[in-house]
């Protein structure tokens, strides 16, 4: 019997923002200290599916480098690396293309939602999370650590490797989720939505390298309403039950405790006083990106060191999966 693989994935698609770093990366920072082996990439197939600006996506795969490294990404126990350095991810993705119906693709929800919003929607939108299930199998992987909203996606990863172990040749484990304890921070700006790289309004998220300043302003800028006292109210007072979860979130205290601590003060004063939170615990991670982002040779070179040990896995597995169809 193998030992548990973690395979987890994140899109260059700008800096990291506080929910990614509660959400997803401070979890693989957990993980890595659990298993032998986790391996985390940086999926640029998958941020091609909606347009690009070719210099920025190069930047924001060093970007993502250096933030994940400064959170804490350990290089001796994770396999650190860029999804479009190993080729086999979208060979793979073409080959459980082939075996995926179309119903079972159109059955997704997240397309319908992504769609909506643009008005020429590219077929690798519609295909991704294809890919996906080839970047889960071709490590063989058995936890994928993933919010509620992905749900969905490990179970195609699920039915794909079912349909090809059946079909053809035993090959792929069954990937199981890991959802544990996650929480979901809101934009600032627009409490109704996730917080996301993607929100147009950058005041809508802190990311983990703004500079104190920006931290004050976005929390100052932060929407809330018009009573003033601080409570936890998720239904009626989403946007100041946000700022209450990113506190929860990054200090551990209860919202009873946090709304306790605040009894004297207003909301516009509590911002003041969450600003401060915040920036304390960027503080360490602004500073090693800083140091790291200003070494773009040691970030290449941690990327080269990441493709080849993933490679090593993915040829193993790919050449097993052309064994097995007859290529
Ligand atoms: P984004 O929408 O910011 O581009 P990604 O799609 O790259 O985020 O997601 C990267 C990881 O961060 C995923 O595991 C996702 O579940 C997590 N994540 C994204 N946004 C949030 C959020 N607002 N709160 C908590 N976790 C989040
Ligand atoms: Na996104």
């Amino acid at each position: 019997i193998c030992p548990p693989q973690v395979f987890s994935g994140i899109q260059p698609t700008g800096i990291p923002h506080i929910g990614n770093y509660v959400g997803a990366i401070r979890n693989w920072l957990k993980l890595q200290k659990k298993y032998q082996r986790v391996i985390l990439s940086i999926v640029d197939l998958h941020s091609i599916t909606t347009p690009q600006n070719p210099e920025r996506l190069r930047e924001n795969i060093f970007d993502m480098t250096a933030c994940l490294i400064a959170c804490g990404v350990d290089l001796q126990r994770c396999i650190l690396f860029q999804q479009s350095s190993v080729s086999q991810h979208a060979e793979l993705a073409w080959i459980l293309g082939c075996m995926c119906t179309l119903p079972r693709l159109q059955q997704l929800p997240q397309f319908k939602q992504k769609s909506d919003k643009l008005k020429d929607v590219g077929v690798g939108l519609f295909t991704y999370p294809i890919l996906q299930a080839a970047d889960i199998l071709l490590y063989k992987s058995t936890l994928i650590p993933v919010g509620k909203d992905q749900l969905q996606h490990i179970e195609l990863a699920r039915h794909l490797a079912r349909t090809f172990n059946r079909t053809t040749e035993v090959l792929f484990p069954n990937p199981i989720e890991m959802i544990g304890h996650i929480p979901k921070i809101q934009s600032l700006r627009n409490p109704a939505n996730k917080m996301s790289k993607s929100e147009e309004n950058t005041l809508g998220r802190i990311d983990l390298t703004d500079s104190p300043d920006n931290i004050r302003e976005k929390v100052k800028k932060a929407k809330t309403d018009f009573t003033s006292r601080v409570t936890y109210d998720p239904d009626n007072r989403p946007g100041v039950a946000n700022l209450i979860k990113i506190h929860e979130a990054l200090t551990g205290d209860t919202p009873e405790d946090i709304c306790e601590d605040a009894l004297l003060l207003d909301t516009a004063r509590y911002k003041l006083k969450l600003a401060e939170i915040i920036i304390e615990k960027l503080k360490p991670i602004r500073e090693n990106y800083i140091q790291l982002k200003s070494d773009r040779g040691y970030l290449k070179t941690v990327l080269e060191a990441g493709q080849l040990k993933a490679i090593q896995i993915a040829e193993a597995t790919f050449s097993e999966v052309k064994k097995a169809i007859g290529l």
